[in-house]
C-alpha cells in the first residue's frame, strides 16, 4: 500500500444545533470566519498538506456547501468588471478536485464515511471534521501525512486538552508515548468521568481502507453507526496510534470557539488588525 496520501474526506452531516437558528438556513460549515467559510479554510489546510482530491459528504439541507465550491459562470460573468473579486472566487477551487457525496439519512459518522468507499478505493485518506479548524505553521494534514509516512497505520490527530474538557472528545488510552507518537490501547468517546488521558481526538484522522470492513461490523445503536466503535475495534488489534498535532484548534461548532477564531483571524489580517486591536482595547478599557 502507498504511503503517499492524496485524498481527503470531509463529512458534513451534523445539523449544527448549537448554532440554531442560523443553521436552519446556513450549514454550520459555511458559517464564515470574517469572510471565508470554515470549510474553505479546512480545504486550504488539506491542499497545503498535499491533498489534491477531496470528497465532501453532504447531508440533508447542505446544498449551500456545493454552491460555494462549484464554479458559478453566471456570477463570474456579472463580476467581469471586478477582476479582484473574480480572482477570489476562482481561487476557491483552484488547487484541488472537489467531489460531493450524499448521506441521505443521518445515521452516524461511521455510516457517513461508508459513502466515501468508492472514492478512496484501496488508498489511505485523511478524514477532516467540517467544524474543526486548525491553524498551524505546518498544515495539520501535512503533519498527519508525514506521521503516516513514518508509521503507516490508522492515525488519530490529537491534542492535550484540560481535564475539565475531556468530556467533549474521544479520549485516547495510551499504551506508550514516544514524542508526538502516542500508541493506543483504547479510546473512550466523551468520558463523563475518569478520562484515560488528556489526549483528545480533534477532528483529523488518517483512515486506512480496513476501516470500511470494521464499520460494517459495528452494530447500529439508536439509528447510528459509530466511527469511534470501528476505530476502537482496530485499536484492539494494535493497528492505531495517535499523533499529537502542533497548532491552535478552534471548535467552530461552538459559539465561543467561533468567536475566538474570528478575533484571532481579525488580529492577523493586514486590512483589519490595527483598527480591530484599537477597538478591542477600547472595549476592554471600558471606553
Ligand atoms: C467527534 C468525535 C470525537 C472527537 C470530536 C472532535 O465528535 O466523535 O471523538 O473528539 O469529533 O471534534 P463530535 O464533535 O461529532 O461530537
Amino acid at each position: 500500500m502507498t504511503t503517499r496520501i492524496r485524498k481527503a474526506v470531509i463529512p458534513c452531516g451534523g445539523m449544527g444545533t448549537r448554532f440554531f437558528p442560523a443553521t436552519k438556513a446556513i450549514p454550520k460549515e459555511i458559517m464564515p470566519v470574517i469572510d471565508t467559510p470554515v470549510l474553505s479554510h479546512i480545504v486550504d489546510e488539506l491542499i497545503a498538506g498535499g491533498i489534491d482530491q477531496i470528497y465532501i459528504i453532504l447531508g440533508e439541507g447542505k446544498q449551500a456547501i456545493k454552491e460555494y465550491f462549484v464554479p458559478n459562470p453566471r456570477l463570474e460573468k456579472q463580476l467581469a468588471h471586478k477582476p479582484e473579486v473574480l480572482e477570489t472566487l476562482r481561487n476557491i477551487t483552484k488547487n484541488a478536485e472537489i467531489r460531493f457525496g450524499l448521506q441521505k439519512v443521518p445515521r452516524g459518522s461511521g455510516d457517513a464515511i461508508m459513502c466515501a468507499r468508492e472514492f478512496t478505493g484501496d488508498e489511505p485518506f485523511i478524514m477532516a471534521n467540517g467544524d474543526d479548524l486548525i491553524v498551524s505553521d505546518v498544515s495539520a494534514a501535512k503533519q498527519l501525512c508525514d506521521a503516516y509516512a513514518k508509521q503507516p497505520a490508522l492515525v488519530l490527530g490529537v491534542q492535550q486538552v484540560p481535564e475539565t474538557e475531556t468530556y467533549k472528545y474521544g479520549i485516547v488510552d495510551p499504551k506508550s508515548i514516544d514524542g508526538r507518537f502516542v500508541w493506543c490501547k483504547g479510546m473512550v468517546e466523551k468520558p463523563k468521568q475518569n478520562p484515560p488521558s488528556r489526549y483528545a481526538a480533534i477532528g483529523r484522522y488518517v483512515l486506512t481502507p480496513e476501516i470500511y470492513e470494521r464499520i460494517e461490523q459495528v452494530p447500529e445503536v439508536n439509528g447510528e453507526v459509530s466511527l469511534t466503535d470501528a476505530i476502537y475495534a482496530m485499536i484492539k488489534d494494535g493497528k492505531v496510534y495517535a499523533y499529537e498535532l502542533e497548532g491552535r484548534r478552534y471548535d467552530m461548532g461552538d459559539k465561543f470557539g467561533a468567536l475566538t477564531a474570528t478575533v484571532d483571524f481579525a488580529l492577523k489580517r493586514p486590512d483589519l488588525k490595527d483598527k480591530f486591536a484599537e477597538y478591542l482595547k477600547s472595549v476592554v478599557n471600558g471606553k
